[in-house]
């Protein structure tokens, strides 16, 4: 190796190092459930918890799951950015502070989302393989989150 090409890979590992020690706070609310959560706000069939748990949580909710590559940079700052960003448009934890005109386009957005594949993002299934929708998946969500949107609806 060229005395340059080793300069510039040891230069580029010390920044990877360096990187490592910024570790931001992280999203965890250790109220399990609060009472404004859209599982307390609607009864919502455990199949479709599940699924929303594991496909939409981790960036909709004030919960989080960090797995190990979680605490490697960037992959944190990516996560993040996602984090606060889908937070931002929707957020499961607090889906019953919403005004009800507010909750039915929030689950027609869903609707719209899961049926263009456009959620989960893509460059999350890529490392969270078993967020993956799968048809039968989403069916089941679709369904649901239809009925519920029409209920609403009829409410009001
Ligand atoms: C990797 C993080 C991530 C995951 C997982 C994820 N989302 Fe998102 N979501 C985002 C981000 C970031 C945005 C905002 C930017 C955008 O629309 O692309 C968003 C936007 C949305 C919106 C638009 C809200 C609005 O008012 O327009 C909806 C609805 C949504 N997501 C639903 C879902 C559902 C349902 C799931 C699970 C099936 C899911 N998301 C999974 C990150 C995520």
């Amino acid at each position: 190796m060229s005395s340059i090409i080793k300069k510039i890979a040891l230069s580029g590992s010390a920044i990877f190092l360096l990187m490592q020690l910024y570790q931001p706070e992280r999203n965890i609310d250790y109220v399990r459930v609060s009472p404004m959560h859209f599982f307390k706000t609607f009864s919502v069939p455990a199949k479709v918890q599940d699924v929303l748990q594991t496909s939409c949580f981790d960036c909709h909710s004030n919960n989080t799951n960090y797995p190990w590559y979680s605490y490697v940079q960037p992959v944190r700052m990516l996560m993040d950015s996602h984090i606060n960003e889908g937070k931002e448009n929707l957020n499961f934890s607090e889906f019953g502070t919403y005004s009800k005109r507010k909750q039915r386009s929030k689950l027609d957005r869903m609707i719209k989302q899961i049926k263009s594949d456009e959620m989960p993002l893509a460059s999350y299934t890529m490392i969270h393989r078993n967020a993956i929708l799968t048809n039968e998946n989403k069916a089941l969500l679709l369904k649901w989150i239809e009925k519920k949107s029409d209920s609403i609806l009829a409410n009001n």
